[in-house]
């Protein structure tokens, strides 16, 4: 791991010197035809309207607004293994916000990741994704977030070690993770799954949590929604293909609209990360949009590897202790046979959160307890039940190996440290 950190601390420092040397003239930006949009253009209340459904699509309030705080003000940290970022204030402050800043500030920070002076944005900000928005939507959001009341709240400066707090070294990890990329639709497919790849790609970033980031934070195209770990947070985002191996395996398109309006599917429950991005944004969107979305997931390659169907033994003693542990606290929910509750409470039998390679989401769940997302459709959602007072790191071990293994689930065990470290994970 350290000697991880030095290389990459090398391999920063040598391409940030090649960039300073060969960079052509400065970071001012090219302005263009189109950077002045009027004032009256930015009130149209169809813009408007859009605008803020696009809002909700991106998730921006998730990020830019505390807790407890005002929307889109800002003042969130968000923890990356560099050190903390803080989302700023991007309501109509003129002085803390974007009050002053014109669109095509704005898209430049959307498209390139840059700030309005040309400084470099933390990829924190997912701009990864947001490059693939369309400038017309890029302006609906705008003229939204300029729509609303300004809010006065001054910025966090990041707290990152060096060399990631030398907002320069980010020339070295735009070199190597980031293109400016606008959605190009695909002819050879139908404006339906083109919409579904634009929101998932896009707007939805999905990809941010859903695939494995490397040791300097980036993703390899090729891992584009398998599944990963969210660094810092302690929670898996499945691989999302639903093929043979893939990590929605038997979900068909109806399972996945439900998730994502409703936080609830005869497949599972949303929970975690997922149970924000479900509240805060999905549930708000369209059928039109979350059925596109379930046809574009659907089309995703078959995976060579099975994910999340590893296999791996639990020795017998451990199995019987997790079996016995389930039918005295688990089965009154979620059913003897691990069926649920259509609705009430979720299958673990063919759960995909059971059964994701690293184990960590069950044994959270297990540990932390939950409650799904309350959304329009489910207002009063049931919760579960924390049991990290109750059980002990090796029952706990026991009965989410047991889960793993039980019924038609085929995932390899979760020992006891692993359980010792998720126990301690801050929540949020
Ligand atoms: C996953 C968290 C996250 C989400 C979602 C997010 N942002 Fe941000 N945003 C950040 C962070 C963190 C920064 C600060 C980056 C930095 O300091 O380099 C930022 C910076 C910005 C900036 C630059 C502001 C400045 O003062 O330089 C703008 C503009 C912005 N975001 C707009 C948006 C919009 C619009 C959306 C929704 C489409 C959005 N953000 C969604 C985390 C997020
Ligand atoms: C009082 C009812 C209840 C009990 C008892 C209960 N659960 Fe749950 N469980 C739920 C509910 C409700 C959810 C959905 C929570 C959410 O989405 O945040 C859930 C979610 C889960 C999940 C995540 C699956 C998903 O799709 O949301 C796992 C894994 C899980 N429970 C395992 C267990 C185990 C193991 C036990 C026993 C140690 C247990 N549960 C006891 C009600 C219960
Ligand atoms: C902030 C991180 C984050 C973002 C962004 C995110 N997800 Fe998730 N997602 C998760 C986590 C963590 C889980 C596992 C917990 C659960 O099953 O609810 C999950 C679970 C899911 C599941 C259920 C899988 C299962 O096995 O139960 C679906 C479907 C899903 N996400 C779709 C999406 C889509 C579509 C998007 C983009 C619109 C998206 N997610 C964006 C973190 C995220």
């Amino acid at each position: 791991m350290r000697r991880r950190w030095w290389l990459a601390v090398v391999l920063l420092v040598v391409l940030a010197s090649l960039w300073l040397l060969l960079r052509p003239g400065s970071d001012a930006r090219i302005p263009s035809a189109a950077s002045t949009v009027g004032a009256a253009t930015l009130r149209e209340p169809g813009l408007l309207a859009r605008g803020e459904y696009l809002t909700s699509a991106g998730d921006c309030a998730g990020c830019h607004t505390a807790q407890g705080g005002s929307r889109f003000a800002g003042g969130r940290a968000l923890p990356t293994p560099f050190g903390n970022i803080t989302a700023p204030n991007i309501t109509s402050d003129r002085e803390t916000g974007l009050g002053g800043w014109d669109f095509e500030d704005f898209w430049q920070a959307l498209h390139a990741g840059k700030g309005r002076h040309g400084a470099l944005l933390y990829p924190a900000f997912p701009y990864t994704s947001y490059t693939r928005v369309h400038r017309d939507d890029a302006l609906a959001i705008f003229a939204y977030l300029q729509s609303l009341p300004p809010v006065h709240q001054r910025g966090v400066a990041p707290a990152l070690e060096f060399p990631y707090s030398v907002r320069r070294s980010l020339v070295a990890w735009r070199a190597l993770y980031f293109r400016e990329s606008e959605y190009k639709p695909d002819p050879a497919q139908s404006a339906q799954w083109n919409r579904g790849a634009y929101l998932v790609q896009g707007l939805g970033h999905c990809n941010e949590c859903h695939a494995r980031r490397d040791s300097l934070g980036g993703f390899a195209s090729k891992r584009h929604l398998t599944g990963g770990e969210i660094p810092m947070q302690d929670w898996y985002a499945p691989d999302l293909s639903t093929g043979h191996n893939g990590g929605l395996q038997d979900w068909n398109e109806q399972d996945i609209v439900d998730l994502l309006k409703t936080g609830q599917s005869a497949k599972g429950a949303a929970f975690g990360p997922m149970a924000d991005v479900v509240a805060g944004s999905t549930q708000h969107m369209t059928d039109h949009d979350l059925r596109a979305i379930a046809v574009y997931l659907h089309s995703l390659p078959a995976r060579a590897t099975p994910a999340g169907r590893a296999r791996g033994s639990t020795p017998t003693a451990v199995v019987a202790h997790g079996e016995r542990i389930y039918a005295k606290r688990c089965a009154d929910c979620h059913g003897k046979g691990g069926q649920g509750v259509a609705g009430v409470y979720p299958p673990l039998d063919g759960n995909s959160a059971v059964t994701e390679p690293s184990g960590i989401n069950a044994t959270r769940m297990v540990l932390l307890g939950g409650f799904p997302p309350v959304t329009a459709q489910s207002p009063r959602p049931y919760s579960m039940p924390p049991f990290a007072q109750q059980l002990s790191d090796s029952d706990v071990s026991a009965v989410v190996s047991y889960i793993r293994h039980a019924w038609t689930n085929r995932a390899a065990p979760v020992r006891p440290e692993q359980v010792a470290r998720y126990r301690h994970t801050p929540i949020d």
